[in-house]
């Protein structure tokens, strides 16, 4: 691990009036906003110092932003536009379903389309539900997971981001020294205090520990809930001993596994539970499967999906005035449409390609870091070691992220804050190359700040 030696400070500070020195019209349009929004802020994850650029348009790989810079847009609304910006198939759907209406309160055919399209390539997915975000989708998963097993806990991972739901806001980034499992840490103010005793903790890909867990509390707990790959946690993706592992626990004491792959659907075309060949009981999906718009669903075994059928005196609730609106459906199933096996091979090639550019990088600049990442889906720690889960990645200094990220931001290139990136369809070799470049040179001006 590197200190924080006080030439960072003076780095980041040149970095932020570089930044200030091409982003004018940005900084003016902040400064308006804090008049309306608290700290000129309506999404914590679009924030970042000094203050975030305001976009202006945007088409396939390249964001615009207001000051007329131009980016390579390697966070694409953090995964969820595969096919980059305004792609025409996706655009003109759009727009056909527009012009007959936005939402009827009434199902229309292209909901049944996006449903099919969804369980051909999931088939752990029999049945499907949509809702408008991925924390409803989650909350749906989970909600379901208590009214089938007639248990109330879940156990989550540390580290892993599940939305804004809140028994999964418990130890999302609670550092590198986080509690002793099972125990979580909230991640918000505002959370009710019972919620720790609903939620227990563990260890991604630390198969001993979390079955030691289970084991323990299998009686109480209704859901695992586990991405795959773990996304904003770090990229980092699971041991296929840990899946197989966890799979047959919770099996063993019928408790539901979920699997979150919100990030992950994007591996491969029945998502990463195909790679590695696991079969939940639920899954949750959201960003790409809505083209660009609005989305979540979740889904998975008709036995317990069955519980939503409101033909059944019992049935579960799950209303929400926008699901399945026809708009985001019609996009969705374009963008699914385009998202051929041989389009994901590809991405997944130029993911690699990254990914290995960047540890190249590293390894150039006598910077030791890592990076990691499956496919498509890549994230850059400095961390001299293997990355394996939250913990592992939690003991980077916190400068790094931002002094990378705003960095890369002065070079064109426009990232995830937490250094994560994604590779779209609308992304050829000449791009990711480029994207490398940048890395590199950003690590060369780093390097000569960082003590030897
Ligand atoms: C794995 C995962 N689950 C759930 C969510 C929440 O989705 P949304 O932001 O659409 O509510 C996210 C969002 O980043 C996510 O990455």
């Amino acid at each position: 691990m590197h200190d924080e030696p006080s030439s960072i400070d003076t780095f980041e500070e040149r970095l932020r009036e570089r930044f200030r020195a091409r982003t004018a019209r940005s900084a003016a349009l902040y400064a308006r906003a804090l008049g309306s929004l608290p700290g000129g802020d309506t999404r914590t994850s679009t924030f970042f110092r000094p203050y975030p650029l305001f976009a202006d348009r945007a088409e396939g790989c390249r964001l615009h932003d207001v000051d007329g810079n131009v980016y390579l847009d390697l966070l694409n609304n953090f995964t969820s536009l595969i096919h980059g910006h305004g792609h025409p198939r996706i655009t003109a759907a759009i727009a056909a379903q527009a012009a007959k209406g936005t939402v009827y309160a009434a199902p229309v055919e292209v909901q049944l389309a996006l449903a099919e399209e969804i369980t051909r390539r999931v088939p752990s997915m029999q049945r499907v539900r949509f809702t408008n975000s991925g924390t409803e989708a989650v909350m749906n998963a989970l909600r379901v997971a208590r009214a089938f097993t007639g248990r109330s806990k879940f156990l989550k991972m540390e580290g892993g981001y599940h939305g804004s739901y809140d028994p999964v806001e418990i130890s999302i980034a609670p550092g590198p020294d986080g509690p002793v499992w099972p125990a979580g840490e909230p991640d918000e103010v505002g959370l009710s205090p019972a919620l720790s005793g609903e939620v227990l903790v563990a260890p991604f890909n630390d198969l001993e520990t979390t079955l030691g867990l289970i084991e323990r509390h299998h009686e109480d707990l209704a859901a695992v809930i586990v991405e795959p790959v773990m996304g904003a946690g770090g990229m980092i993706p699971a041991d296929q001993r840990f899946l197989d592992g966890l799979r047959a626990a919770t099996a063993a004491h019928r408790i539901l596994l979920i699997l979150d792959e919100i990030i992950s659907f994007r591996l491969a075309p029945g998502g990463a539970q195909q790679l590695y060949r696991v079969e939940p009981d639920l899954t949750t999906l959201g960003k790409l499967i809505g083209g660009g718009l609005p989305i979540g669903a979740f889904g998975g075994r008709a036995d317990i999906m069955e519980l939503f059928d409101p033909r059944r005196s019992d049935r579960m609730t799950h209303a929400g005035t926008f699901n399945g609106s026809p708009i985001c459906m019609a996009a969705g199933l374009a963008a699914l449409e385009l998202l051929t096996p041989a389009e994901i091979a590809r991405i997944n090639r130029l993911g690699d390609r990254l990914r290995d550019g960047f540890q190249a990088a590293f390894t150039a600049t006598g910077v030791r870091g890592r990076a990691t990442g499956q496919g498509s889906l890549v994230q850059t720690h400095l961390v001299d070691g293997e990355v394996r889960n939250y913990r592992d990645g939690a003991r980077a200094p916190a400068w790094y992220r931002r002094v990378t990220h705003l960095a890369l931001l002065t070079r064109g290139v426009f990232s995830g804050w937490r250094t994560s990136f994604n590779v779209s369809t609308a992304m050829g070799e000449a791009e990711v190359d480029e994207a490398i470049a940048a890395f590199q040179a950003v690590l060369e001006e780093l390097a000569a700040h960082l003590p030897e």
